[in-house]
């Protein structure tokens, strides 16, 4: 029995110090000090069958060895206590002074950068930065330009015409802007000249899309009025302009057009950005890019926005903020703009 214990010993001395891991050693706990098998326990269990006289001896040796046993446990219990926490920190170490990885970062539409650019450049020209709604009532969008009620740029075909809240048939009649020029007779309304505005915004049109229409777009309205203002100050604003907005020594023409809304009206070419008039495919050989609409003021403009005839005169323009990003940029298809493209957009 003596004997037993010893062997007992010794291989609790030799085993329990270098058990693996936790689970290695509540095996060799059940082995020596387990309920129903373990070693010491059925050696403890059969003192009973023992002579008196050995009785106490291997008792006492077993209770010992018991003592010994349980002190192996505990200290290889906090050995592997400990070198699990390191092999965790070693695993989890995490550098906190280290910066951080950067989450992907948007920036401004090329629409929105070349707006600001445009509103930049006319206002250190003195023009000022104006808004007005995109629901319009067809009165403010049409009427008071002068275009006539036949006029074909009224026709379903064209304007996004919405209902009016208060029913159908009430006025007044509600219609999304096909053009910021509505702005002026806002602004006409609740200012005198001298003035000298632009007015970017988005318009909206009822019609089939392709490379160069789509049914939104923004436009830059642009009314300068005053007593004296001509056709002279126009050139010399819009060349400025141009000028400026693509970087280079563009050249300017009127060509005569038609507008119900000033008089006389011309359309604006300016000398192709591409090939600086040489031809190419961009201009369609002609040298020329058209960009905008112009003219100076109509009376009955003036008249709409409650202005006393014969005391001002101005000049208005409008062009398409989208086209002329495209010039600038090259880029060949507006419906580009809003495809939500991220591999278009990021070249900006
Ligand atoms: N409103 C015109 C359009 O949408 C553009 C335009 C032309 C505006 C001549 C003007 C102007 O102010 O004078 O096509």
């Amino acid at each position: 029995m003596v004997k037993e214990i010893k062997k007992i010993e010794d291989s609790a001395g030799s085993e329990i110090p270098t058990a693996k891991n936790r689970e290695e050693l509540e095996e060799l706990r059940i082995k020596f000090l387990g309920r129903e098998k373990g070693a010491l326990t059925l050696i403890l269990r059969s003192l009973k069958t023992l002579p008196d006289a050995d009785k106490k001896r291997v008792g006492e040796e077993a209770n010992k060895l018991r003592g010994v046993i349980e002190g192996l446990f505990a200290a290889r219990t906090e050995e592997l206590k400990r070198t699990e926490t390191e092999s965790i920190l070693k695993k989890e170490w995490l550098d906190v002074t280290r910066p951080g990885k950067k989450g992907p970062h948007g920036h401004l539409h090329p629409v929105t950068l070349v707006r600001r650019e445009v509103e930049k450049i006319f206002a250190s020209m003195g023009f000022g930065v104006v808004e007005g709604p995109e629901v319009e009532t067809e009165w403010y969008n049409f009427d008071a330009l002068n275009i006539p009620v036949d006029h074909p740029a009224r026709d379903m075909v064209d304007t996004f015409f919405l209902k009016n809240p208060k029913g159908k048939n009430q006025s007044p009649k509600l219609l999304l802007r096909t053009h910021t020029s509505p702005v002026q007779i806002r602004y006409m309304q609740k200012h005198n000249s001298p003035l000298r505005i632009i007015v970017p915004g988005r318009v909206y049109r009822y019609e089939a899309t392709d490379a160069s229409h789509d049914i939104q777009f923004q436009q830059v309205e642009g009314l300068m009025v005053d007593k004296n203002v001509s056709v002279a100050n126009f050139k010399g604003v819009v060349l400025e302009f141009f000028k400026k907005l693509f970087g280079m020594n563009v050249e300017i023409r009127l060509r005569p057009s038609f507008f119900p809304f000033t008089e006389p009206s011309f359309e604006i070419d300016i000398s192709c950005i591409a090939c600086n008039k040489k031809g190419c495919s961009i201009c369609k050989k002609t040298g020329w890019l058209e960009v905008m609409g112009a003219g100076m003021v109509h009376p009955k403009v003036f008249e709409a926005a409650g202005y006393a005839p014969g005391n001002q005169q101005g000049f208005a323009f409008g062009f398409g903020l989208d086209r002329v990003t495209m010039m600038k940029y090259k880029i060949p298809d507006i419906r580009l703009f809003h495809s939500g493209d991220i591999r278009f957009l990021k070249q900006f």
